[in-house]
């Protein structure tokens, strides 16, 4: 496969170097085997997560120096509000730091102990909020009839609409899709799934809200897939996808190229005036949220080159050529690749080690000890937990480990690299060993847990 041309040249640069082997062997140890506890500098090719890690551009730069810092009714505020009314076209819309922010103020405003909210798949923030306002996050996606499917994201409708009668659509306070899906391999959801979401939600008066983080991945994937769409801008498709639904929240962190700063938006006028309310309690003034002035200005300028056509075929491609390049010397990676990761199951990758000891901290491990990469473990260490009504430990169906691309910030030499370093791994898989836990925290055990190896 051949690597898209970057539609842009490198104007600022951030020096990496690569600890020697001995030296990565010490850190690593130190970090007991958790690769969150690594410092930055000691990481070579950061592949950790996409969110708030990507570059700026020149002009985001310079629009930062136009921030106006004011309190209320900065003029950076109008400058954001004309491109998210522009694309997404909500009546209302409060500005948040960041994605999780935005989840907490619908949470808190809507849900209330003993509801549910149906998902294709809550992202784990999305999820936490939910359970810390007493309510049941519930994910529904489609089961993958093939994976020549390139819309692997999708709800299962079928099961959506069973789900609503069962429980009641009183108990629903509002229902929910994640686009691009990063709980499935951050694939997309296609149109006609969006629209028949939508018909079961509005046929139930449930309000519907789309995460929409990774939105423009999403549309271009609509674009490229569906032939009805092949025509029609992203833009135009993103309006399309926003017309069917009620809000959104947003992490601009994502496809709004910063590295902070997110969104709420709505059309409920009632509930812009509650949401507003939280949002001063939490966020700040609705004319800032959690935001400095220069922080809104870096996002409407990304907002609009997130956008970008020529930006998207590039992004979608460099993380197919890394996917690709991973498939072809025997990776077991999950296909087809979606818009801003690389998933890897690790259990298939070292089949001898069993789920109980982590095959995924072996292979975060084995990528740091032989190359200095830092990946992210999304298997039984994050997900695994114990179910109090069927008194067991309920595992995620796959022991996954993602490569997440930050956007426009590395180059087809370092993918290469990450794709050397494997095939290093491979020549010596069955040598790998599993890991235990020594020390784990109550929640989200991922960031912090400790390990050692089975050695
Ligand atoms: N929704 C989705 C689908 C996400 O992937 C994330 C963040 C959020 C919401 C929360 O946004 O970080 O701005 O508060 N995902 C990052 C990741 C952290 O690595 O996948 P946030």
């Amino acid at each position: 496969m051949k690597y898209p041309i970057e539609p842009f040249k490198i104007k600022t640069i951030q020096k990496i170097q690569r600890k020697s082997a001995s030296e990565r062997e010490n850190i690593l140890t130190n970090a007991k085997y958790n690769v969150f506890k690594i410092a930055s500098e000691d990481v070579y090719i950061d592949l950790l997560t996409d969110s708030g890690t990507g570059a700026m551009s020149a002009d985001q730069w310079s629009a930062i120096m136009m921030g106006d810092e004011s309190y209320a009714g900065a003029t950076s505020f109008f400058r954001l509000k004309k491109v998210v009314d522009e694309i997404f076209q909500f009546q209302y819309f409060v500005p948040t730091h960041q994605g999780r922010a935005a989840e907490h103020i619908l949470n808190e405003v809507l849900v209330e102990p003993g509801h549910y909210i149906p998902s294709n798949t809550h992202f784990d923030t999305t999820e936490a909020n939910i359970r810390a306002c007493g309510g049941n996050p519930v994910n529904l996606p489609e089961a993958r009839k093939s994976t020549s499917s390139p819309f692997g994201g999708n709800i299962d409708l079928e099961k959506l609409s069973r789900f609503i009668n069962d429980v009641g659509a009183y108990n629903i306070p509002y229902g929910m899709l994640t686009i691009t899906n990063n709980g499935a391999g951050g694939l997309p959801v296609s149109l006609d799934n969006i629209r028949g979401a939508s018909e079961i939600y509005r046929s139930n008066e449930i309000p519907f809200f789309i995460d929409a983080c990774r939105y423009a991945e999403n549309s271009y994937f609509i674009k490229k897939h569906d032939e009805r769409y092949q025509s029609q801008t992203v833009e135009e498709i993103s309006k399309e996808v926003f017309s069917c639904c009620d809000g959104i929240t947003m992490s601009g962190k994502k496809d709004g190229l910063v590295n902070i700063g997110g969104f709420l938006a709505v059309n409920d006028s009632e509930l812009f005036t509650k949401i507003k309310n939280i949002a001063v309690l939490r966020e700040g003034f609705p004319t800032y949220g959690g935001l400095s002035g220069r922080d809104l200005d870096a996002m409407a300028v990304g907002l609009k080159e997130g956008i970008e056509e020529d930006y998207l075929e590039y992004r979608t491609s460099q993380t197919a050529y890394l996917g690709e390049g991973l498939r072809e010397i025997g990776v077991p990676v999950l296909q087809p690749f979606g818009g801003h990761a690389v998933y890897v199951d690790s259990a298939a990758m070292f089949p001898h080690i069993p789920v109980e000891d982590f095959p995924g901290i072996t292979l975060s491990s084995a990528l740091y000890l032989a190359g200095g990469i830092r990946s992210v473990e999304l298997g039984s260490v994050a997900f695994a937990h114990f179910d109090e009504a069927l008194q067991k430990i309920v595992r995620p169906p796959l022991e996954l480990v993602r490569l997440a691309l930050p956007r426009r910030t590395y180059t087809q030499a370092h993918l290469d690299f990450v794709v050397r370093t494997f095939g290093e791994v491979l020549e010596n898989v069955e040598t790998y060993k599993g890991y235990e836990i020594t020390w784990s925290p109550e929640h989200l055990r991922h960031f912090t847990a400790e390990f050692k190896s089975k050695l």
